[in-house]
């Protein structure tokens, strides 16, 4: 029987999961994702071809391995297909969970809707559904990818749906799909994703059982999940280790190695608290250097020092065995690195991560600069100063560096 090894984010997603992924791909029969929807993102550049991925996992680019999306996915259909088209021959290495909530066109129009109607007080969502598609799936009125498999059955329901709800439809300015438009459109996804549509879970207990070697790759990170992060501006699933486990079908005991993946520095997209943000010239520079712009949604992404407080929060709650940290290269040429060591609240200083981040203010310890980590393939060759600045990180969240990425490139990885 194998466990399961587990990839998650640690900071506010975007941490460049996709390189260490991809990278273990290569090893791995099975490539699992549990949680999210196509609001996660990243693009994989192989040869001259570039691939962009937001629900399918990243197995897909190892010819070899075999990608399963699990129960704790929601699924947006029409997105899902339009990703498919990318790759060919995916029947018999793609598997999709018949229990995966349906995302449908209205759920991103209530999303940009209650985004609209928040005002400065929006969450700063991708605007593609995700916290509408999960709430109907908590309150018991969502459906699930097995009813796509009798798209007049389900049209019924949700038309049902519709008819219970249309008055705060209405309010909302929503438009709603007929009766026939929607009968077309889900035989039309029928169509095309039944072949792919199994029970996922019986089938992660018989790959385990055939000793396969699986890789569960998370999505977003810990600080957007939405009981452990920056609530309410976080994103509607659970992030960290244990949504593996319940987004799959699997127990704590499947679980094997977890690999943490953060950035030597900060970001965030979206709105909400953000202690190490730096919002100056440095900012700026981390931005550029970092080409610190979503791939879901072109945004720039908000910029900032390494959070040494919310990543040992991160460390403990995912029981991380290792870090991976990546764009270390994207601190060179700085003459000073910072890291916020406490935040302070209410003029008392604090080592942990509040109830509340609003109102806490960095306290940070300075770092010598560096000259060039780009492309160093080995600790010992990386500048004494960098060294000396990812041992005081290890120091401070009580955890291995076990891999460290110098560039995007496959190979500019420092395996310790
Ligand atoms: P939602 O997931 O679209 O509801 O967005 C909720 C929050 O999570 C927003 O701040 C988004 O910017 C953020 N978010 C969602 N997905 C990602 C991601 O893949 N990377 C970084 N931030 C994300």
């Amino acid at each position: 029987m194998s466990k399961a090894d587990l990839i998650v984010g640690l900071q506010w997603g975007d941490e460049g999961k996709g390189k260490i992924v991809d990278h273990m791909a290569q090893t791995h029969d099975y490539v699992c994702r549990f949680a999210g929807g196509h609001n996660a993102g990243h693009t994989i550049v192989i040869g001259d071809k570039k691939y962009a991925l937001h629900l399918i996992p990243s197995g897909v680019l190892n010819p070899k391995a075999k990608n399963i999306v699990g129960n704790g996915v929601v699924i947006s259909p029409k997105d899902f297909i339009k990703e498919m088209e990318q790759f060919e021959n995916l029947e018999g290495r793609l598997f999709l969970s018949d229990k995966a909530h349906i995302l449908l066109p209205y759920h991103a129009l209530i999303d940009q809707a209650r985004e609209r109607m928040k005002g400065d007080k929006a969450i700063g969502t991708t605007g593609k559904g995700i916290g509408p598609a999960y709430g109907d799936k908590i309150a018991r009125v969502g459906h699930r990818l097995g009813e796509l498999l009798c798209p007049d059955k389900l049209t019924e329901k949700i038309m049902a749906y519709f008819e219970t709800n249309k008055t705060i439809f209405e309010a909302m300015e929503v438009e709603l799909p007929s009766e026939r438009g929607l009968l077309e459109e889900l035989e039309g996804y029928k169509t095309i994703l039944a072949p792919y549509i199994v029970d996922t879970t019986k089938m992660m207990w018989d790959i385990l059982a055939e000793d396969k070697r699986v890789l569960l790759e998370g999505a977003q990170g810990t600080m957007l999940d939405i009981d452990h992060g920056t609530y309410p501006y976080v994103t509607s699933s659970t992030t960290v280790s244990a949504g593996a486990c319940s987004g799959l079908g699997l127990s704590p005991k499947d679980l094997g190695k977890v690999t943490g993946i953060a950035k030597a520095y900060c970001t965030r997209v979206g709105n909400g608290p953000f202690p190490s943000e730096d919002l100056g010239a440095e900012g700026d520079i981390l931005r550029k250097n970092g080409h610190e712009f979503g791939t879901t949604t072109g945004r720039p992404r908000r910029c900032g020092w390494f959070d040494a407080v919310a990543m040992r929060h991160a460390v403990r709650v995912n029981g991380a065995d290792q870090v991976a940290l990546m764009k270390l290269d994207v601190l060179d040429g700085f003459n000073e690195v910072k890291v916020c060591v406490a935040y302070e609240v209410d003029g008392k200083e604090i080592d942990y991560v509040p109830y509340d981040l609003e109102d806490a203010t960095p306290v940070y310890q300075r770092f010598p600069g560096w000259d060039k980590t780009k492309g160093v393939r080995e600790f010992e060759a990386l500048p004494k100063n960098a060294q000396s600045y990812i041992l005081a990180l290890e120091e401070m969240i009580g955890t291995k560096m076990g891999i460290i990425s110098t560039s995007p490139d496959r190979d500019d990885t420092i395996i310790r």
